[in-house]
């Protein structure tokens, strides 16, 4: 079992949740982050004055500083979570995401490879490359075609899964290649406390307290697979202490429901949740909007492999994990107030305009 992992993206949605799940189970985490607008310290206070928590502010593509960190620290495992992630934005603007997510892991993996050779063969055999990746690399799916497997043939339609393609790519690669101990994870939509509400769930719900409009775009039956993301760190924990090299697994919550069923959800549940709401009944607030271009319009994830091979299967309920996750966001209004800057309210207004 890895004792010192670098975590890269630490201060992010999965990322920090992740952090504290391996500082909880005693793991020394060294955090590199460059602090995006994605990125938050406030996602990382309880682990102010912790010192096996050891953050460092920078990219990925910084190989001096990927350098150092690996030279100094001696971790086990590298775990990439680090990139740009929001599809709309990938639409708006993809620079950012070839950027990070194809150069930047590509820095990262090579600062990796020479630091594994220069490990003896003992701990260099137990060293894992953990890239944490997601199932929008397999493209978009019928109605009535199975879910994604690991075998399913990448055909990624977004900027952004284009460049998360990319970066799959040159990870098994250097697997291939190199034989640098690489594994890959591709995992369905996350949902749960300390995501940027900028994605689906956490920007409904504010816009929900908030009483403001609910967005969803085009018939709103674009179907996802939803994931609590305590149950996505679990699993990565699994694969880093199971895993084996070269290999591919695919994470899901086996919970596929249209975007209007999620957001009906949301609003039933704060009904209840918030009796006191002046917005009740919240799902007066739904607005259908303009489509995303582009819009995959069903993901499946077939997480079999994961489950059989390595004895994980998530264990929140889409109800227990919404009604987590709500709670999350009704507590931390002082989180929320700090996400809501100026960077928030540009995109917001560009996104949704008036
Ligand atoms: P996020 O956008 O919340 O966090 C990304 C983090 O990476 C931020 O803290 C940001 O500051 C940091 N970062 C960005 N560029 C960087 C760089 N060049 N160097 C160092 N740090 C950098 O993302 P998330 O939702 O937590 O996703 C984490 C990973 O999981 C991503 O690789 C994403 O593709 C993958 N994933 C996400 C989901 C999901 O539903 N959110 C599902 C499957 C896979
Ligand atoms: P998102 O959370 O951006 O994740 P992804 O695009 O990576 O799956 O979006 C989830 C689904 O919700 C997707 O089908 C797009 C849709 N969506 C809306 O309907 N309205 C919104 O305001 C957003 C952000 C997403």
């Amino acid at each position: 079992m890895s004792a010192t992992i670098l975590v890269t993206g630490g201060a992010g949605f999965i990322g920090s949740n992740f952090v504290l799940s391996e500082r909880s189970q005693k793991r020394c985490i060294v955090n590199l982050d460059l602090l995006t607008y994605a990125g938050n310290p406030l996602n990382l206070r309880e682990l102010n004055g912790d010192p096996d928590h050891i953050f460092v502010k920078g990219d990925i593509g910084d190989r001096r500083l990927v350098q150092k960190l690996l030279t100094d620290y001696q971790p086990d495992a590298v775990v990439n979570f680090a990139a740009e992630s929001h599809v709309d934005r990938s639409i708006d603007s993809p620079e950012s995401f070839i950027q990070t997510n194809i150069v930047g892991t590509y820095h990262l993996l090579e600062e990796a490879r020479a630091y594994w050779k220069s490990l003896p063969p003992g701990r260099r055999e137990g060293f894992r490359f953990l890239h944490v990746s997601t199932d929008e690399v397999y493209g978009s799916l019928g109605p009535a075609d199975p879910a994604f497997t690991e075998n399913t043939p990448y055909a990624p339609n977004s900027p952004y899964s284009a460049s998360k393609a990319g970066s799959d790519h040159l990870v098994r690669a250097y697997y291939h290649t190199f034989g640098l101990p690489t594994i890959i994870t591709n995992c369905s939509n996350n949902y749960g406390p300390r995501q940027f509400p900028e994605k689906l769930t956490p920007l409904i719900l504010l816009n929900a307290i908030e009483g403001k409009p609910l967005p969803v775009y085009g018939d709103g039956l674009n179907i996802r697979d939803w994931l609590y993301v305590a149950d996505h760190c679990e699993a990565l924990r699994v694969v880093l202490e199971k895993g084996k090299p070269g290999e591919t697994y695919n994470i899901g919550g086996s919970c596929e429901k249209t975007n209007i069923e999620i957001v009906e959800a949301l609003c039933a549940l704060l009904d209840e949740m918030a009796p006191e709401s002046r917005y009740a009944p919240h799902r007066s607030l739904i607005t259908f909007v303009k489509d995303r271009p582009g819009h995959d319009r069903r993901y499946a994830v077939d997480c079999s492999r994961i489950e059989r091979e390595l004895g994980w299967r998530a264990k929140e309920t889409f109800e227990s994990g919404l009604r987590k996750t709500i709670r999350w966001y009704l507590d931390n209004r002082e989180w929320v107030e700090s996400i809501k800057s100026g960077a928030y309210r540009d995109w917001i207004a560009k996104q949704y305009g008036r």
